[in-house]
């Protein structure tokens, strides 16, 4: 299937372990300039708008948008959003309509959707977006495909612990003001304030010591923080909570009934249940979703547990093809 060909070129890019496409790295660039000669190859106006975004336009209901990203995280999945475009590529050469976007930086906080959104220039009348799960509720629930109620709100900050440096053989414990321990009690706590808000979730990604020696008394602490929850008034708990000034935060978004009722038919004209769920990882979808656009999602399962942002990340062939295949014919009804 040349979609699953196009997913091992993309993925044999930047190296492994597993995909490494950071935003802004020639690998990204890589991978762009690479789906931008798919787009070509399949008759599309292909255009990189002033976001960086990849666009490709076919000539008759281009106001109707399919893809996702062509960054990862580091060492990340096959599928988490390269998934999506070379899917959306698939959906409207079958179509003829319609218009592909890669967006450029989802990992790093949808830069391209964002900008697109904040420079305030037309935005597609309707957005579809297929993509993994990234979870285990479609594999446990025996379901391949899922259409998407709302996106996760997210806050972000970079957190700062400061401390004394000082030798470590010398310095009595008594008197220490050690900044990895105020950093670990820092992170402990943390864990303890999202158990205790309902589907809440925070994490502490990253971890930097200064000044990084095994025999100093570390003096600074630098720790990322991600935390989400389903809705505002949880994601306001949370944030209390924890006791910090996000730096970025997004709300959670509900999806708008258009896309979710095409995609909820296009399920059930291939014979399949309509299962429904939220999504706990953020997406290019749910910018468009914040700015008014029609977005839409489908879900593909997720196998492994459900594992994403690793090079264990899976999805069985048969189930990616079916969910292309519901993408298509969601983007036919949309275009008609
Ligand atoms: O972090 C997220 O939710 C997404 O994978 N960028
Ligand atoms: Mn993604
Ligand atoms: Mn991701």
């Amino acid at each position: 299937m040349r979609l699953l060909e196009r997913l091992d070129e993309l993925y044999a890019i930047g190296g492994g372990p597993g995909a490494n496409r950071p935003y802004g790295s020639p690998a990204e660039d890589e991978a762009h300039d690479l789906a931008a000669g798919w787009l070509a190859a399949a008759g599309l106006d292909v255009e990189i708008d002033r976001h960086g975004n990849l666009v490709g336009r076919s000539s008759t209901r281009d106001d109707v948008w399919a893809g996702s990203h062509l960054d990862t995280v580091p060492q990340g999945g096959r599928f988490d959003g390269a998934l999506g475009v070379v899917a959306a590529i698939e959906a409207v050469e079958r179509v003829g309509a319609g218009t592909v976007v890669a967006f450029r930086g989802e990992e790093v906080g949808c830069i391209g959707s964002r900008a697109l959104v904040a420079a305030g220039g037309p935005l597609p009348r309707a957005f579809l977006e297929l993509h993994v799960e990234q979870g285990p509720r479609l594999a446990d629930g025996g379901a391949p495909l899922g259409v998407v109620t709302s996106i996760v709100g997210y806050a972000r900050a970079e957190l700062i612990l400061e401390g004394s440096a000082g030798h470590a053989g010398t310095t009595p414990m008594e008197g220490r003001t050690d900044a990895l321990v105020a950093a670990a009690e820092r992170i402990l706590a943390i864990r303890d304030a999202a158990l205790g808000i309902e589907d809440a979730v925070a994490t502490v990604g990253e971890l930097d010591v200064e000044p990084g020696a095994g025999n100093v008394i570390p003096s600074r602490a630098r720790l990322s923080l991600d935390v989400r929850a389903p809705d505002r008034a949880r994601l306001d708990a949370l944030v209390a909570a924890i006791d910090f000034v996000p730096g970025h935060r997004t709300e959670p978004v509900e999806l708008s009934e258009g896309c979710r009722s095409v995609l909820r038919d296009a399920v059930e004209s291939r014979g399949l249940a309509v299962v429904e769920l939220a999504s706990g990882a953020g997406h290019d979808a749910g910018v468009l979703a914040a700015a008014g656009v029609d977005a839409g999602m489908l879900f593909v399962r997720s196998l492994n547990g459900g594992v994403s942002h690793s090079p264990d990340e899976l999805s069985s062939d048969e189930d990616v093809a079916l969910a292309v295949d519901v993408l298509a014919d969601a983007l036919g009804a949309m275009t008609r």
